[in-house]
């Protein structure tokens, strides 16, 4: 067997990429390794989304060349494979600037992999893949992939039409793209047979999901999700990244119909100021996010929220950042990201007037995350003594320990559970730890629970 290391940076759609791409190569004798130094083949799944990515990219690749170096004076090769976002938005100039790497390859073409590779065993020398569009990749992934544990990710739809001002997304993952309904719901089947319990449904503007269903009608989110729910097996439904803009009503009642779909939600707002969402071309104000909120939590009031914020937006005052704060206050969040703005060559704002110092950008997200990390410890507390159901994901540090997911994401440990991986069992929660829960069973004699 050759050894495969394939190192992921960025969201959890690369995520999925990188095991698909292990999947496209295990037939080809490559399975995965541990790390990078006795590797076969290295593939760095690239982020583009904030700056200093393509550097971080080129350094690591810096390394790599060395390592390559010293297992060729071994007689051992090490092939060198560029993919994802950095891949997409590079292209030829990383085949210039380190040609130590073999393969570049965009997000919507690696299931050319192992044609690249036949290729360069042919002598190609360098190969390089960065075509659109994503439904051809789709139809060409092996479908018997590796499955490892009672969580999958599954991508459902890819690419952004949004064109937000700061965001390099429309640039390297292209438009938006929806897989067929027949095709998810089949990956889906074989993910429930090999013991899969829940599945987050990825895409980059995922609730703009509108992909063909078996009846040949177009299919909304919803129905993808409610269609998912029937299936044998699957416990629990997530699905990430949504924009507030395509939060539709089907959408909307799902949370309050269908106990499968966990009340849990990622929806990015980025800042609390109409001026700034205007700038940045959100499509939808402050007010339209607080309102469109209280009509998901009319549905389902234990709904925990979710969001991604950047601060110091080109034009960003002090008034505009306080708006963001109150927003923040308004809403009340469980958990968020938040970023400092970062200009990303090709994108409307990286050449907007007025940008925002750095010392500005430091402290407002300092005084941002403090807000967050308050909420979050809040959320976290709040658990305190309250039971719900947890699918048990993996063993615990602790021998016989079970680690699993609240409804919300929060990692629960709970004693005793490591038989119980692959299971949803009702947990109280009885101690709050900084970055996780403690639980204990509420009935270790009952079966399952529902979700
Ligand atoms: N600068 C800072 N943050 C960004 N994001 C996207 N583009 C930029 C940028 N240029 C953040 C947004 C997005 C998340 C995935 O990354 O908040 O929702
Ligand atoms: Fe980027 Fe905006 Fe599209 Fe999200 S919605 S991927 S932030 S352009």
């Amino acid at each position: 067997m050759k050894k495969l290391f394939i190192k992921t940076y960025g969201c959890q759609m690369n995520v999925y990429d990188s095991a698909r791409m292990a999947d496209l190569l295990a037939p080809l004798g490559y399975a995965p390794g541990s790390g990078p130094d006795d590797a076969d083949m290295v593939i760095l799944n690239t982020c583009h989304i904030r700056e200093k990515a393509a550097e971080k990219v080129y350094s690591e690749l810096g390394r790599l060349r060395q390592l390559k170096l010293a297992r060729a004076a071994q007689g051992k090769p090490m092939l060198i494979a560029v993919a994802g976002c950095v891949a997409q938005a590079e292209g030829e100039e990383i085949l210039a600037r380190q040609p130590a790497v073999d393969v570049v390859v965009g997000p919507q073409s690696y299931h050319r992999l192992p044609q690249m590779l036949a290729e360069i065993s042919r002598g190609a020398g360098h190969v390089l893949e960065t075509e659109f569009p994503a439904e051809e990749k789709f139809d060409n992934l092996p479908g018997d992939g590796a499955v490892t544990g009672p969580a999958a990710f599954l991508t459902v739809q890819e690419g952004c039409d949004k064109f937000c001002t700061f965001c390099v997304v429309p640039y390297t993952r292209g438009a938006e793209f929806s897989r067929p309904a027949a095709q998810i719901i089949e990956e889906a089947q074989r993910l429930a047979r090999a013991g899969v319990r829940e599945l987050t449904l990825l895409g980059q503007n995922v609730n703009a999901y509108c992909g063909e269903g078996p009846d040949g009608s177009d299919w909304s989110l919803a129905r993808l999700i409610y269609r998912l729910a029937e299936i044998d097996g699957i416990a629990r439904l997530r699905f990430t990244t949504s924009h507030p803009r395509d939060m539709r009503e089907d959408l909307i009642a799902a949370f309050g119909e269908l106990p499968q779909l966990m009340p849990y939600l990622h929806l990015p707002v980025q800042s609390g100021s109409d001026r700034v969402l205007e700038a940045m071309n959100r499509k939808h104000s402050a007010d339209d996010y607080r309102e469109l909120v209280a009509r998901i939590r009319s549905r389902r009031a234990d709904l925990a929220l979710s969001s991604d914020f950047i601060v110091g937006f080109p034009g960003e005052d002090d008034a505009d950042f306080e708006a963001t704060l109150a927003l923040v206050r308004d809403v009340g969040y469980a958990q968020a990201y938040s970023f400092k703005y970062s200009p990303r060559p090709g994108t409307p704002a990286s050449v907007a007037h007025r940008q925002v110092p750095e010392d500005v950008k430091k402290a407002r997200l300092e005084h941002l995350q403090n807000l967050l990390s308050t909420q979050q410890e809040a959320f976290n507390a709040s658990c305190l003594g309250k039971s719900f159901p947890v699918l048990f994901e993996k063993p615990g540090r602790k021998p016989q320990q079970g680690v699993g997911r609240s409804p919300y994401l929060q990692p629960v440990h709970v004693d005793g559970a490591a038989r119980l991986i692959g299971q949803v069992r009702s947990v109280r929660i009885c101690e709050v730890l900084p970055n996780s829960l403690r639980g204990e069973l509420v009935d270790a004699s009952v079966a399952e629970v529902s979700p």
